[in-house]
């Protein structure tokens, strides 16, 4: 799965720990006030000594990216974000970070952009809806903070990517904030359909004032929006397959593979990727090849002899071939993932 004689990207979730507490993410307990799942959130998180330990010049001059995501937390509420993000850029390694934007102040902000533009990273804010609305799902945070934020950061210089999950609360407003984006100098507006509600078009969900909640299926779609003048509109347009880059095995195209790109988690667990790291899928996986979980921790060996061992080496191609693994069929087999229409603000140089 991966290979030493490719470049790395890391998908990397730096702590489990967030200010937010929107409704469909793992990390909520969505009818219990939107407060963190205890099951799951355990306030870990990673270290700049992490990173000087695994991330030496010679290996950061081998990763291409990466990206500071996670499936529990926000990376801005890692105590070292910006000491790791300093530490990364001045060898080279160019991040994309995805946060709510809402925590820390313009002037740690203003630091962030000036590391972050050493190597052309890019910040992706996501910000669902406009004043009234984005707090509906991005349940705690708060608006004007995240707008001084973002004004603080774009002004640096440093690439900032507006990303927006559509909702029925929010789709009336996407072209205002495309607009909004666009004067407040960021370099990209995304638009995201979420695929979070197989469970049927409604969502329950109980607000930290106890008021009931319903998040709703849009009827727009991502893939809709064209530029128009200075704004975006929807119009009439067939959702496209997303074509298979790489040939896979069994029908498999898994993303890791191609792209060379493992997942670190908070406790820093070594995964294939972010959808099966921490799944009953991926436990059973490694204990029916008799692998115990502290093998794969960088807290007990190196990263690279993590990721060029078992199971990633020969394991997971096996359970292709068998359709053994039910996330790799649905995620890398049948595409079953958020779809994106990513419209480009700045005219490039
Ligand atoms: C757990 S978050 C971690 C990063 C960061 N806290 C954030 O929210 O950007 C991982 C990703 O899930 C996305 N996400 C949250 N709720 C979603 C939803 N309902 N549908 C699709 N993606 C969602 C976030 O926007 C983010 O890109
Ligand atoms: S900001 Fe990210 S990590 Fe935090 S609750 Fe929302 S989706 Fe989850
Ligand atoms: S879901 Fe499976 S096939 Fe897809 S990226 Fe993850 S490990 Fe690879």
């Amino acid at each position: 799965m991966f290979t030493a004689d490719r470049p790395y990207i890391f998908h990397i979730e730096l702590t489990d720990k967030c200010n937010a507490g929107c409704p469909m993410c793992p990390r909520t307990d969505h009818m219990n006030f939107c407060k963190p799942d205890r099951t799951k959130v355990f306030n870990v998180e990673l270290t700049l000594e992490d990173f000087r330990t695994h991330f030496t010049d010679g290996f950061c001059a081998r990763t291409e990216e990466i990206v500071f995501g996670g499936a529990y937390g926000d990376p801005l509420a890692a105590s070292e974000l910006l000491e790791i993000t300093e530490y990364l850029t001045e060898r080279g390694v160019r991040l994309a970070t995805s946060t709510n934007g809402s925590l820390r102040t313009p002037d740690w902000w203003r630091r962030m952009g000036e590391a972050m533009k050493r190597t052309g990273s890019r910040l992706e804010l996501h910000i669902d809806g406009l004043a009234d609305t984005n707090h509906l799902y991005r349940v705690n945070t708060f608006f004007e903070k995240i707008m001084k934020n973002a004004r603080a950061y774009i002004k640096t210089g440093a690439r900032a990517e507006w990303h927006f999950i559509i909702f029925k609360h929010n789709q009336h407003q996407i072209d205002e904030a495309y607009r909004l984006s666009r004067e407040m100098g960021f370099a990209q507006f995304t638009l995201i359909d979420t695929i979070r509600f197989s469970g049927g078009p409604r969502f329950e969900y109980v607000m930290p004032t106890g008021e009931h909640r319903y998040l709703d299926l849009p009827n727009v779609k991502a893939a809709q929006f064209q530029k128009s003048g200075d704004g975006i509109v929807a119009v009439d347009s067939q959702d496209e397959a997303m074509p298979s880059q790489h040939p896979g095995i069994n029908g498999i195209d898994c993303k890791s593979a191609a792209f060379n790109r493992p997942y670190i988690s908070a406790h820093g667990q070594v995964s294939a990727c972010c959808w099966v790291t921490g799944s009953d899928e991926e436990q059973t996986f490694f204990a029916t090849h008799g692998l115990g979980p502290d093998r794969y921790n960088i807290r007990n060996r190196p990263l690279e002899e993590i990721l060029l061992d078992e199971p990633f080496a020969s394991h997971y191609a096996k359970a292709w071939s068998k359709d053994s693994l039910a996330t790799c069929r649905h995620k890398c087999g049948k595409m079953l993932r958020n779809k994106r229409n990513r419209l480009e603000l700045a005219e490039p140089a």
